[in-house]
């Protein structure tokens, strides 16, 4: 499962790359204006970090001439880790189709049914990006629209991967994994919280005691040092 930052947050990033097994970032036009006034210079930043993983970054055009061509030119600069990331509208269906013929990468985002998902598959989206929370908050099952997205796409044999999105929580991403989803996007505190267990802590902190109380500042390979 692959796992990126729903995050513009390059000092966040920075601190998270070096621990964790980042595929890339995903942005949306929330995520950059919350960053700073400068989209191309938050851009330049996640282009450093990232050194050839995957970047996302969302049209802001309404037709799908104007996505169509803010598609390559962020191509152009980014590079061929970029994926455009395209909304579900009539305009949007035709982007999808003209950027796919062209050779770029594209992310079909707002997704909250398999039917949109399905429609982006047929015309060749390399992710679909459902979103997991918004689903829950309108009394849906966020995952369980991921696991039928899952199984939609595996039916047609289409290479188009589930970029699952919009989490709260770790239990939502627990719940998306269960389905299948080939990958997700968190946000830099969440993605923290990954790896949290109290009794994780607590068993690491026992062993380091044991350890000590027995050999104090030593180290184990200084037993082993000639
Ligand atoms: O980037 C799209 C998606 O992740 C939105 O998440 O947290 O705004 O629902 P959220």
């Amino acid at each position: 499962m692959k796992l990126l930052l729903d995050t513009a947050d390059v000092g966040r990033i920075a601190q998270l790359m070096p621990f964790m097994p980042i595929d890339g970032v995903t942005t949306n036009p929330t995520i950059l204006s919350k960053e700073s006034d400068d989209p191309k210079a938050t851009i330049d930043e996640l282009k450093k970090l990232m050194n050839g993983k995957m970047i996302h970054a969302q049209t802001t055009a309404y037709d799908s001439h104007g996505m169509f061509e803010q598609a390559k030119t962020l191509t152009e600069y980014i590079g061929s880790n970029f994926y455009i990331k395209i909304p579900m509208t009539m305009q949007g269906l035709a982007a999808i189709e003209k950027c796919k013929a062209e050779g770029l990468n594209v992310t079909v985002t707002a997704i909250f049914t398999p039917m949109q998902a399905l429609l982006a598959a047929k015309l060749g989206a390399d992710f679909v990006a459902p979103y997991v929370d918004r689903l829950d908050n309108i009394t849906s099952d966020g995952a369980s629209v991921v696991g039928e997205i899952v199984n939609i796409l595996e039916n047609y044999c289409y290479d188009t991967e589930v970029l699952a999105a919009s989490f709260k929580n770790v239990q939502q991403v627990y719940n998306v994994a269960s389905v299948g989803t080939h990958a997700v996007t968190v946000n830099a505190d969440l993605c923290q919280k990954l790896i949290f267990h109290p009794f994780t802590d607590k068993s690491i902190e026992d062993f380091d005691f044991d350890w000590r109380v027995k050999y104090g500042d030593k180290q184990i390979t200084d037993f082993f040092k000639k």
